[in-house]
């Protein structure tokens, strides 16, 4: 990787000089001078547009380059815009900004296409496992046989916390939400492992991002057993990932019967879904708080808080509560004209997406999942799937949500397959960022190998007061 890396670096027209490259290459100690002057020469290149962007300012012309990737949208490199013209970009909520250059997850939104490493998660999600998804992602290819049996037996191996941190708990009224704890437990993690990591070494890295992976898991399902007032379950050496986690979170000591396979297929399947999904808001703050040098485990704790919003990663707990507050099928037409309604703040949760101005292709996958989770559970006719179908067909007929361009998303059918095995609303986001720890954990590596990464420090757009004298509070 380092090799490809440098290769696309020293060859690309950025200002990349040559002194920070052989920096960053002593500093990850990956290569001694020699063979950096090999990899340099490597023939792979990142494709580049001969052409620039010209932005006339006044009277003067200003040229940005133009990259392009692989597929997708190309990029104008504005980097020095601010020291050419001494203005800003303006992009509230960052519509039009690449904020890195990445090789993990690809979306087409109008297309309704994500890709994983290149792979469509309609097949990984059919014929992947989420631990061999989770290789993938941090590794850039599928593994094989061994590689594959040794990454598994690594995650097995760390899936235990410290003993201590289930006192962390004992600190959580019963009341607490799920998500408040795992954001805290996460954070907490630093305490243990801060100190060994030096997140510039790749083994450390690894390291952290293989026991995240591990713990996760644990960590969630504690959080669940606690809110229930149920002790915990400790993980089972040999039980597959979701299995494992299934069975830390509903094991009963009287009953021993397996988990159902088709449930926790459908739990790898949903996992598998949630790992990735380019710089959505939770990703990004990973990024972000990754660019000061912070520890991973608080700047994954980071993203648990961001993803917990109902806009984000909460949007699948806020939309069984809206199917529930909708109650049955007479009732849609009112909601529908209230999420229509400028004046209201309602919007229909599930729907609608920055990105995805198709159908989001995992809601496709979520519904063949929530079907066959329902059948295998003999529930036959669920008020809530009923309603939820009602009003999928009336919105994607609705010209306000087809000229919208708002489709089901991903978190439209997760709340009602969640409930159905057994999960109550507030650990639905907790699921999420259970599965979305791995491609956080990508996101964070490709970031810190990155060499053209610095810390991340917008800009803004100042409309307040200028200057003026403080008065005494005598005369206010
Ligand atoms: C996730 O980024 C990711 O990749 C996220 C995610 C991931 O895997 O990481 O995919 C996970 O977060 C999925 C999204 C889950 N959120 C929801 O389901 C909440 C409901 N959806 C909306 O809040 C909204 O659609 C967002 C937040 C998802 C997207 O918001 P945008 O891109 O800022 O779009 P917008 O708010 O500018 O909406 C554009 C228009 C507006 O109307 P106008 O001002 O143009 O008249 O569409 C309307 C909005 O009012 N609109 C909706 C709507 N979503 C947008 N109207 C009613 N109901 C909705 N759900």
């Amino acid at each position: 990787m380092h090799w490809e890396m440098i290769g696309f670096l020293y060859n690309r027209t950025t200002p990349f000089s040559m002194e920070k490259l052989l920096q960053y290459v002593i500093k990850t100690n990956c290569f001694c001078e020699r063979d950096f002057e090999a990899c340099c020469m490597s023939e792979k290149k990142i494709t580049e547009t001969a052409n620039t962007a010209n932005l006339q300012l006044g009277d003067s012309n200003h040229e940005f380059p133009i990259f392009d990737g692989t597929i997708g949208p190309s990029v104008v490199d504005i980097s020095k815009l601010y020291a050419q013209t001494g203005r800003f970009t303006y992009d509230p909520g960052f519509t039009s900004t690449a904020s890195c250059e990445s090789k993990i997850t690809y979306i087409d939104g109008d297309e309704g296409i994500l890709l994983y490493r290149g792979y469509p998660i309609g097949e990984l999600a059919e014929k992947s496992s989420f631990l061999e998804t989770s290789y993938l992602l941090l590794k850039g290819e599928l593994p094989n046989k061994n590689d594959y049996n040794e990454f598994v037996t690594s995650i097995a191996n760390e899936a235990n916390v410290p003993s201590q941190l289930h006192n962390f708990f004992s600190g959580f009224g019963e009341d607490a939400h799920p998500m408040a704890m795992l954001c805290g437990v996460v954070g907490g993690l630093s305490a243990y492992y801060h100190e060994a990591t030096d997140i510039n070494n790749a083994s450390h890295r690894l390291e952290a991002s293989q026991r995240l992976i591990a713990k996760i898991p644990t960590i969630a399902a504690m959080a669940f057993r606690h809110s229930v007032g149920e002790n915990f379950v400790e993980p089972v050496k040999g039980l597959g990932y979701a299995e494992n986690f299934l069975n830390m979170c509903f094991q009963k000591p009287t009953d021993s019967a397996p988990i159902s396979s088709t449930l926790v297929r459908a739990m790898e399947r949903i996992f598998i879904l949630h790992a990735d999904h380019e710089q959505n808001a939770s990703t990004s703050t990973v990024r972000l708080a990754s660019s000061s040098g912070a520890n991973p485990y608080a700047c994954i704790a980071a993203g648990i808080a961001c993803l917990w919003g109902p806009a984000h990663g909460g949007a699948n707990e806020a939309a069984l509560k809206m199917l529930s507050e909708i109650g049955n099928v007479d009732r849609i037409p009112d909601y529908i004209k209230k999420a229509k309604d400028k004046n209201d703040p309602f919007r229909l949760m599930g729907f609608g997406h920055r990105v995805y101005k198709n159908y989001d292709p995992r809601a496709t996958v979520m519904q063949e999942t929530c079907h066959e989770v329902l059948a295998e559970l003999g529930i036959k006719d669920d008020p809530l799937l009923d309603v939820a179908m009602e009003l999928e067909r009336i919105a994607l007929s609705d010209e306000y949500f087809v000229e919208k361009k708002l489709y089901p998303n991903i978190d439209f059918y997760s709340g009602i397959t969640l409930k159905a095995m057994g999960f109550p609303t507030s650990m639905f986001t907790v699921l999420f960022a259970l599965a979305r720890t791995v491609g956080w954990a990508a996101q964070w590596n490709e970031m810190i190998e990155d060499a053209s990464q610095r810390i991340g420090r917008p800009r803004q757009l100042y409309t307040g007061y200028s200057a003026r004298d403080y008065v005494a509070i005598a005369k206010r």
